[in-house]
């Protein structure tokens, strides 16, 4: 699939943040390896710790639908609300760290791209080993 098509649907997905507390809204698109696209988006909670990042809701419902190999997953945050809109330009929304262990428990870090997106035309493309090096993984306990 053509990175800007990915983009787009991480944009769909942004549009469902549960966010009553941030208002910072992300979305996600994870493509399988067959190309089916699985999406997400962050869920807040009132107690905070159990809010959910866009990539890791993604990431379980793929997983969750018996799928074990990804291609790329494309990111999108920003403010949609408004009021906090407001003035504030979206900016690249890079993955938390316990995101980036979701990766790399499931990823191969040297082939599977994270597309960080501003626009669906203006966006970088990273490889897992550059965002999380030196990674702990499932081979580490091989
Ligand atoms: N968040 C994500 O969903 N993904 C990221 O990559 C960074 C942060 C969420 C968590 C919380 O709901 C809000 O953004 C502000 O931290």
């Amino acid at each position: 699939m053509q990175d800007s098509e990915l983009i787009q649907q991480a944009y769909a997905a942004q549009r469902r943040a549960y966010v009553p507390y941030s208002h910072f809204s992300v979305g996600a698109a994870l493509e399988t390896e067959d190309g089916q696209v699985f999406l997400g988006c962050n869920i807040e909670n009132a107690t905070y710790t159990p809010t959910n990042c866009a990539e890791r809701t993604a990431f379980f419902k793929a997983i969750s639908e018996g799928q074990r190999s990804f291609r790329q997953i494309a990111i999108v945050g920003g403010y949609l609300d408004g009021e906090f809109a407001k003035g504030k330009e979206a900016g690249y929304c890079p993955p938390c760290g316990v995101c980036r262990q979701v990766m790399a428990e499931f990823c191969d870090p040297k082939t599977f791209r994270i597309l960080l997106a501003r626009t669906p035309e203006d966006y970088i493309s990273y490889s897992l080993e550059e965002l999380l090096p030196t990674g702990f993984g499932p081979g580490n306990l091989l």
